[in-house]
């Protein structure tokens, strides 16, 4: 049948989610696949039912895309699609409820404060040291994030993310390495290391620059390996995740894992961590999508 493949859309990620999609589409058309790029920032959704696509991959990112809204719509236009399901995405779009979720069921993930204009900016460096990472609650791709090594930095920071979202978060920095769990169905692919060569895995390092160390196999013993990889599992279902995702999750000095985040639409671009993951567990691209779209919700 027919596939749309949803890209770009309305949200601050929508240079990102035009290259993930153009991948998507290319890697299906290589594939035989009678697929066409579907933009919802340009059309109306329900122009997928006239023209009779029979299921969509999404490829779309934040806002709009990742996070719930899509998901709905294409429930009530009874059309297949991709990942996760309207609950999981709306959750895991919000970084501070995801951690209210994975705090009640044992995931653990670092410690942190919400930030608004009435906080003591002051307080929170006290609680969580320095250096603290500062994210709009539901954006994507390091959007609006600092990293704040000085106390008089916690604030504009916070001015800053708060441009994206009301929601915004200061997080504990954990200090042993970071690192990102893939699942596809129900296999979480080998980790990943990321050793990024300035501050962290910003924007710029995510997709602008090439300087970023990838390490996979990733180098931790099998054992722990596989731990994270259960935790990654549990981390997913908790939140109700389905087809697959990325988890990312940094360690501490002694190789406790903290999980930052769930990604229900991850990045699928040439410098992107889900098609890594797969490609070292023998999957190429085009069979990576072929499988996303199997596993599309019906
Ligand atoms: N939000 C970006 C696309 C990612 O997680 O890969
Ligand atoms: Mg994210």
């Amino acid at each position: 049948g027919k596939v749309g493949v949803l890209l770009g859309g309305r949200s601050a990620e929508r240079e990102v989610s035009l290259k993930s999609g153009a991948a998507v589409l290319a890697a299906l058309l290589r594939q035989g696949v009678d697929a066409h790029a579907f933009d919802p920032a340009e059309r109306d959704l329900p122009e997928l039912a006239r023209e009779h696509f029979d299921r969509v991959i999404i490829a779309l990112h934040g806002r709009y895309g990742e996070d719930g809204t899509i998901q709905g719509a294409l429930e009530l236009l009874g059309i297949p699609y991709t990942g996760s399901g309207v609950m999981a995405s709306a959750l895991a779009l919000d970084k501070w409820r995801t951690k209210l979720l994975w705090q009640a069921a044992g995931v653990p993930t670092p410690e942190y404060a919400l930030l608004d204009a009435e906080t003591d900016f002051e307080a929170v460096v006290q609680q969580l040291g320095l250096p603290i990472f500062v994210k709009p609650a539901r954006e994507g791709s390091s959007i609006g994030m600092s990293r704040v090594t000085a106390a008089a930095d916690l604030k504009p920071a916070w001015e800053k993310a708060a441009k994206f979202d009301a929601l915004v978060l200061a997080e504990r920095f954990i200090a042993g390495g970071e690192y990102t769990c893939a699942i596809l169905g129900d296999s979480v692919l080998p980790m990943i290391r990321l050793v990024p060569k300035k501050d962290f895995y910003d924007f710029e390092a995510k997709y602008l620059r090439d300087d970023t160390e990838y390490r996979v196999p990733c180098g931790l013993p099998a054992a722990e390996e596989q731990a994270i990889q259960a935790l990654a599992l549990k981390a997913f279902k908790v939140l109700g995740c389905s087809g697959w995702a990325r988890l990312d999750v940094m360690l501490d000095a002694a190789g406790k894992p903290y999980f930052l985040e769930a990604n229900t639409s991850p990045g699928m671009t040439d410098h992107s961590l889900v098609p890594m993951a797969a490609r070292a567990a023998g999957m190429d691209f085009d069979t990576l999508v072929l499988k996303i779209l199997e596993l599309a919700r019906v």
